[in-house]
């Protein structure tokens, strides 16, 4: 250390006074060009999986209010979508449906027709970009009248019968085309028994994305405007995480790797940035996070306001959830960040 320090006074042939530092920090910080060679973490259209809305009918394009900027597609419109993702390098989307009010009830019935909405749109959107990777929410909030992710029996969400109808919705929309199934309920063993039901129906190439470490979270409030699927009575927290707890994420990721999960996922994303660390230092498949919602619209509005540059809140927003751990992030960004990773 000393004689490092008198070989660099040596070098100090000027009559500058420096602080004869052996570190200067900043040396990897001083231009566009350093830090691009330097950066750890670094964002790529592959890593976002882009949710979609699906509404019937055609000619549809209907904004989301508390979404500005996003928008419920009738499937005429959502083919060209996905078509332009593609085009700009996202390789994933996540299929919601709004059900129509009059198709829903408490057995998740429209759930398993092979022509509903969600069907078609599978068949729709392989069709036209059969590279796309398809992944396809299953629960049953928007098919039920409660609004709730499984079946209700008196107050409460019938954990096993929800499993079988979870099991037979994965199959179904394995049949149309699915490239993968990402279960968003938080029921207890849905993983194993989506996997078995997978085996005998021999899909052996769908995968299973688990929402494993899902939080009851008011971050969710925008989508559920968006397909109408608010819960009728009660909140989600006999199912849903309690965002309180970081060891209970473990362990459920743990048992959803063990039932056959070839993907976790943590969400909501940004208030969980602790949780997708320690969930990516526990295990060895893929870990996704879910940048949901309620974190766009703050980002819309504070931009909307001239509060935030909305390109720069974007892209920190994006990196830092990569730089937490994960390898994918579904997010309604994922078409703006596409577009500002080209640039
Ligand atoms: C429902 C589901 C929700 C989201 C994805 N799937 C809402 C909920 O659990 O109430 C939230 C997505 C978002 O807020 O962007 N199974």
């Amino acid at each position: 250390m000393c004689h490092t320090l008198e070989v660099w006074h040596t070098y100090n042939y000027k009559e500058l006074k420096t602080m004869k530092l052996i570190r200067r920090n900043r040396i990897l910080r001083q231009s566009p060009a350093i830090r691009a060679m330097v950066a750890e973490t670094i964002l790529s259209p592959a890593d976002f999986i882009a949710p979609l809305f699906i509404t019937e009918g055609s000619g549809v394009k209907e904004e989301i209010s508390s979404m500005q900027g996003y928008f419920r597609m009738s499937l005429d419109y959502t083919v060209n979508e996905v078509k332009e993702l593609y085009s700009l390098g996202i390789r994933s989307v996540l299929l919601f449906i709004r059900c129509k009010d009059e198709l829903k009830d408490n057995k998740g019935t429209e759930a398993l027709n092979p022509d509903g909405l969600m069907q078609r749109a599978i068949k729709a959107i392989k069709n036209a970009c059969p590279d796309i990777i398809v992944m396809t929410d299953v629960a049953l909030d928007p098919f039920s009248i409660y609004g709730h992710d499984g079946i209700v029996e008196g107050n409460e969400i019938a954990n096993d019968a929800t499993v079988d109808v979870l099991a037979r919705m994965s199959v179904s929309h394995a049949q149309a085309g699915a490239d993968i199934v990402a279960p968003s309920d938080m029921m207890d063993g849905r993983i194993i028994a989506i996997r078995e039901a997978l085996e005998e129906s021999a899909f052996t190439k769908t995968g299973i994305m688990a929402y494993s470490a899902k939080y009851a979270s008011c971050f969710y409030g925008p989508f559920r405007d968006a397909l109408d699927s608010a819960p009728g009575f009660g909140d989600k927290k006999t199912y849903q995480m309690d965002y309180a707890n970081r060891r209970e994420a473990i362990k459920e990721v743990l048992m959803d790797v063990e039932e056959g999960a070839d993907i976790v996922m943590v969400k909501p994303a940004m208030a969980y940035l602790d949780i997708i660390r320690e969930v990516r230092d526990n295990v060895d498949v893929p870990v996704s996070a879910y940048h949901v919602s309620g974190e766009y619209a703050m980002i819309k509005a504070a931009a909307k306001m001239g509060w935030l540059d909305e390109n720069k809140a974007i892209m920190e927003s994006l990196t830092s959830i990569k730089r937490a751990g994960a390898d994918l992030i579904a997010t309604y960004f994922a078409k703006d960040a596409a577009k500002l990773i080209a640039e």
